[in-house]
């Protein structure tokens, strides 16, 4: 059978690239890649920038960056580097070999996040809005995006993804909220009334394949669920799917201590955000709601086969 295509994915051995090799493979495309660890159906930053694109390439996508709420990870400014670096050095990295192929890719879709929208509980944010500035996360995303602009005399479409935090039993923060919820001591984040966009992780997938095969698809996507909700909402939603209570909060000084100031923003502010443009180009969200999200990953947490 002819194949569909051969997709790179930079950092694609993470939550979110795992689940898109996997969609992509049942989608009869071949996938590389790009790591900092050797494997199978891999190549390495270097073979990036040494030999350029594999022969083929259609299609490229950008995952990589290093885990920003890593608790083990102090915020000093060798590890705000990292952060940065991980994610807008990585997206130059895959610009450059796109604009250096012979034959280029069809598209660039790439990652970015909604913390490019200064946190309100008041404004709704649609592709539209304006960002990118006001503290690390914002100004980080800006210099993400800009990195995955390519010029539009390469004739390659571009597509960011502007992602809530991403949903799913595989991994992000759910994996590390489970055991806190099992034990009983799940509940708010500081107030609990700030804003909490989110998406499911298959949705995530499906745009991102969404946005690789419509050739109509192209400028930023807000990566969200339609149901906005607060992060209390999102606790009290997860509690029950798990039956267990959720009313611990957890205080806003220990988030700040924990964390430091510049990432405690990401747990304790949030943006009221639409997906308006996937809406309107027919984008069907399996999980629109938070209900039939929680649903899916509580009570299958404990399978492993996933
Ligand atoms: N999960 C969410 O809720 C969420 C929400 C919005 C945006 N995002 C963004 O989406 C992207 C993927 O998220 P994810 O949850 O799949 O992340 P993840 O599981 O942490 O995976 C990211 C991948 O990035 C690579 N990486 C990590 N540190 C790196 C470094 N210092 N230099 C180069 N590569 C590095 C790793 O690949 P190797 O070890 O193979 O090199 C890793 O598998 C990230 O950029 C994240 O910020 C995630």
């Amino acid at each position: 059978m002819q194949k569909s295509g051969l997709v790179l994915i930079g950092g694609g051995s993470g939550f979110i690239g795992t689940q898109l090799q996997k969609t992509l493979r049942k989608k009869n495309y071949d996938v590389i890649v790009v790591s900092r660890k050797p494997g199978n159906h891999r190549i390495s930053w270097g073979d990036l920038s040494k030999s350029g694109l594999p022969k083929g390439t259609t299609a490229v996508v950008n995952l990589a960056g290093q885990n920003v709420l890593d608790p083990m990870r102090r915020w000093s400014p060798g590890f705000k580097q990292n952060v940065w670096a991980s994610r807008v050095n990585t997206t130059k990295s895959l610009s450059k070999a796109i604009l250096e192929a012979e034959k280029k890719p069809k598209v660039f879709v790439s990652q970015s996040g909604v913390g490019f929208y200064p946190p309100s509980e008041t404004t709704v944010y649609t592709e539209a809005s304006s960002g990118g500035s006001g503290n690390f996360i914002a100004e980080l995303a800006k210099d993400w995006e800009s990195a995955a602009q390519l010029p539009p005399e390469s004739g390659v479409r571009n597509v960011i993804i502007r992602s809530g935090v991403v949903l799913g039993r595989q991994g992000g923060m759910i994996k590390q909220l489970y055991p806190v919820f099992y034990l009983g001591g799940g509940g708010p984040i500081g107030s609990g009334r700030q804003y909490f966009p989110w998406i499911h992780v298959q949705d995530c997938v499906n745009l991102f394949t969404h946005a690789i095969e419509n050739d109509k698809v192209s400028g930023v996507i807000n990566g969200v669920a339609p149901h906005i909700i607060t992060n209390a909402e999102f606790s009290k939603c997860f509690g029950r799917a798990m039956w267990r209570p959720a009313f611990v909060p957890l205080p806003e000084f220990a988030v700040n201590t924990i964390f430091g100031p510049d990432r405690a923003i990401m747990m304790l502010e949030g943006q009221k955000v639409v997906p308006e443009k996937a809406l309107e180009f027919g984008f069907e969200f399996k999980f629109p709601t938070i209900d039939k999200a929680c649903e899916e990953m509580a009570p299958l947490l404990h399978r492993e086969s996933d």
